[in-house]
């Protein structure tokens, strides 16, 4: 058995983003390289969007350096650095996780819709499944993108989006098909009624940000809510659903099951999502 001595290359990964000190990654992959007593890094780094494209081609030249995590904001900038991507990247218009492939090409995905996917997955009640009927959207950014793939994939025929902005969730209904329904803003609660599913992509009710509000009174008792929001973990919204007796499932659960497929083309080992990993990468 040979230990890690000083001539031996650590296997390097990290998150890049400008600012990225807040970034909860290298929790995360942190704890799963310990879990699995790994040799291996994941770092925060800055990158100023006039260093993006350098920092990419120099990327493979890094010995050791498997890849990176993308974040705000160069998460479309990236796009067109990589050599291929896969077809989810492309639909969202977005990469998040980069791999140096063994011929030192750069292989872009976007994991954001898996981990919101297996986040459902694992925190929703046995026997509730995302194709049961409608979902409803708030709000239609970068994240909604990813929430919006997801589910068309998962089997939604029926996606409601609402959006401040009515003109961003009419462009996103005309690329992604008749399953996706604009609603106004004003008609958010209403449009409520019936559905099985509803997820808060927009930036309401974080910390620092303004309320959420949505009258839940129309939404149907057996319907999941989500809010890919998770500081604070509880939002306002999850706690009124809770209180009439919706399943509701937190914004944590998506940050975490995104970083699976990276750590594993990275490091080899397929990690799981644990009680004990989300209250390691809740800790401050
Ligand atoms: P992200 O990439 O995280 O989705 P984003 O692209 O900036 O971030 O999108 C933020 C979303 O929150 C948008 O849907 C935005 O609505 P607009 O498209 O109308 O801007 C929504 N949002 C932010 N502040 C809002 C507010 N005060 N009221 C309603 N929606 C708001």
């Amino acid at each position: 058995m040979s230990a890690a001595n000083d001539d031996e290359i650590i296997p390097r990964a990290g998150v890049i983003g400008w600012p990225v000190a807040h970034s909860r990654s290298p929790k995360l992959h942190g704890f799963w390289l310990k879990q699995h007593g790994l040799t291996g890094r994941y770092d925060k780094l800055p990158v100023p969007p006039e260093d993006l494209a350098g920092f990419i081609a120099d990327l493979p030249k890094e010995p050791g350096f498997r890849g990176v995590n993308v974040t705000i904001p160069h998460k479309i900038a990236v796009l067109p650095l990589m050599a291929q991507i896969d077809d989810v990247a492309r639909r969202i218009g977005a990469v998040n996780t980069v791999v140096v492939q063994p011929d030192g090409s750069l292989y872009g995905s976007n994991t954001d819709a898996f981990g919101f996917i297996e986040s459902l997955k694992a925190d929703a009640p046995a026997g509730w499944v995302a194709s049961a009927g409608p979902a409803m959207v708030l709000g239609a950014g970068g994240a909604a993108r990813a929430v919006i793939v997801a589910l068309l994939d998962a089997g939604v025929a029926e996606l409601r989006l609402a959006n401040r902005s009515i003109e961003k969730a009419v462009a996103l209904a005309d690329e992604f098909g008749h399953a996706v329904q604009p609603v106004a803003w004003d008609d958010r609660a209403a449009a409520l009624a019936g559905v099985n599913l509803l997820v808060n992509t927009t930036s309401l009710g974080m910390a620092g940000q303004p309320p959420l509000e949505i009258a839940l009174d129309d939404l149907p008792a057996t319907a999941l809510v989500n809010d890919i929001v998770y500081s604070p973990l509880v939002t306002d919204l999850l706690a009124r659903a809770k209180g009439r007796g919706n399943p509701v499932v937190d914004g944590l659960g998506m940050l975490l099951h995104q970083g699976r497929p990276g750590f594993e083309a990275w490091f080899g080992v397929a990690p799981s999502v644990t009680p004990e990993l989300r209250e390691a990468v809740l800790a401050d």
